[in-house]
């Protein structure tokens, strides 16, 4: 039931914020009642404790390199992929593995008109973020004959747009039933000095979604873990919409995962400067964590061992295995913490005016995914190569924008053609020379590619396998 609206003007005031209720007599009843809501739902004594906590500090006490799965470089450790590889792919024919895919977020960088993962990035065909990975898991499924559950993580902005083009593309020729949206939560925003909420418009908070760490508990509000679990999933492979060269539920990676019986895994690549922006996996006292790379202290940062490499050089992609059960504990026990960011964000003055702040002014709160990896009993940390996994759109333009992971999805498919025995010709700098494209209904890696009829002995101008 509501409360009324004394009850919260009460409480309000008892952590000096009632100005939020400032413009309550010019609203109308259905405004009242959508401002009430939010007022409800906000949890006042977090937020106050949030704002007044220090910031995140780089970690105290021994920090060190985090420990390492290096890339298959020796038959040995070939071949114990290969071994690895057969436990992943048991997993997922037995149904044990759900896909999870975070696309919330406001995408404020890119600044594209509607999810990110409607964003057009084919090299050639342009297909959509979206289309892409759901093509993925729907040759997944097929090929271990086993529909794998996808759960994609929404914001409440993006979360109509999403369904709706999910819903106009038959969902990709997904199952009905397969995919399976929930929405992230959200956190209010505060004004950076005084710490007040900030409000959007005169009857709404402004509220910001509270990071791809709310993927926890909004995987358990929407029920989806108890869902899952009776269903037989087991783990999670966890990847962001934003990175198509993503090898979504790579076997090998579940299968060390299993090797290890870790709750948790992580991808890394080495970095290739020290200013680089991901976050790095270290370990301190036994456990290991990934420092954000804004809070990585730049002489660490810089720092080289005897052989001239980066001594912090693993760095987090974004890509997972979680184990069902841990998440469920977090979830439980709502364990991981609020990082601050902050923003520029429009607010309503005490005037009633709408202003667009042209420098930061607000705080948000978030949650980082990455936190969960010290709270895992055991972890696995897995290095990969980048050219084959990590290309992600953040920027219209420059660094990770849409040339950059078009030429990295091209680079791709190349490698994977050569590895076929195709000619293909590369620029002075390796990259691909004409835009490509393999759609993974056609082949979802080198290896099935191989096999396959209508690969070309030559690449000549831009190309499309489908
Ligand atoms: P980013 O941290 O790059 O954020 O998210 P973003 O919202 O996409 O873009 P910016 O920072 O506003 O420019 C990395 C991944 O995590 C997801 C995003 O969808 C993206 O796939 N994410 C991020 C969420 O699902 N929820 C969030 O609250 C934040």
């Amino acid at each position: 039931m509501t409360a009324d609206v004394n009850t919260i003007r009460q409480r309000l005031a008892a952590y000096g914020q009632e100005h939020v209720l400032r413009w309550w007599h010019e609203l109308d009843e259905a405004r009242r009642a959508c401002l009430l809501e939010q007022l409800e739902s906000i949890d006042l004594d977090l937020l106050c404790r949030l704002c007044q906590e220090a910031p995140a500090s780089f970690p105290s006490g021994r920090v060190e390199p985090a420990p390492v799965t290096r890339l298959a470089d020796s038959f040995e450790a070939w071949q114990e992929a290969e071994e690895a590889a057969d436990l992943g792919e048991t997993s997922l024919r037995g149904g044990e593995v759900a896909i999870l895919m975070v696309a919330g977020g406001q995408g404020t960088r890119l600044g594209h008109a509607g999810p990110k993962g409607t964003f057009p990035i084919g090299p050639v065909t342009q297909r959509s973020l979206f289309q892409i990975h759901c093509q993925k898991v729907l040759a997944l499924s097929r090929r271990y004959q086993q529909p794998l559950p996808l759960c994609i993580m929404t914001s409440p902005d993006n979360d109509a747009a999403t369904r709706e083009f999910f819903a106009e593309h038959n969902n990709f020729g997904l199952e009905p039933g397969q995919v399976r949206f929930f929405v992230q939560g959200t956190m209010p925003v505060v004004d950076a000095k005084s710490k007040k909420l900030l409000l959007a418009d005169k009857g709404q908070l402004a509220l910001s979604p509270n990071g791809h760490g709310g993927v926890v508990e909004a995987l358990a509000r929407a029920g989806l873990m108890d869902q899952l679990r009776s269903q037989g999933v087991r783990r999670f492979f966890y990847f962001q919409v934003d990175n198509p060269l993503v090898k979504v539920a790579d076997p090998v990676f579940l299968g060390q995962h299993l090797k290890r019986r870790a709750e948790m895994s992580l991808k890394v690549v080495a970095k290739t400067v020290p200013e680089e922006r991901l976050g790095v996996v270290v370990r301190r006292d036994d456990r290991l964590h990934v420092i954000e790379y804004s809070d990585l202290p730049e002489e660490w940062a810089r720092r080289r061992d005897r052989s001239g490499r980066l001594q912090f050089w693993a760095g987090s992609i974004a890509i997972h295995v979680f184990e069902l059960e841990f998440l469920d504990r977090l979830a439980r026990t709502s364990a991981l913490p609020y990082h601050r960011a902050l923003k520029c964000v429009p607010y309503v003055n005490e005037r009633g005016e709408l202003v667009r702040p042209t420098q930061a002014n607000a705080i948000k709160f978030e949650r980082f995914v990455f936190d969960a990896l010290p709270l895992a009993e055991r972890a696995l940390v897995l290095e990969t190569d980048r050219r084959q996994e990590f290309e992600p759109l953040k920027n219209p333009s420059g660094e990770n924008s849409p040339d950059t992971v078009r030429q990295a999805l091209s680079n791709l498919y190349a490698d994977w053609l050569q590895a076929a025995g195709t000619i293909v010709p590369l620029t002075p700098t390796g990259d691909s020379l004409f835009p490509i494209e393999i759609a993974p209904l056609f082949a979802c890696d080198a290896e099935e590619l191989r096999g396959k009829r209508g690969v070309p002995a030559k690449v000549t101008g831009p190309l499309v396998l489908e």
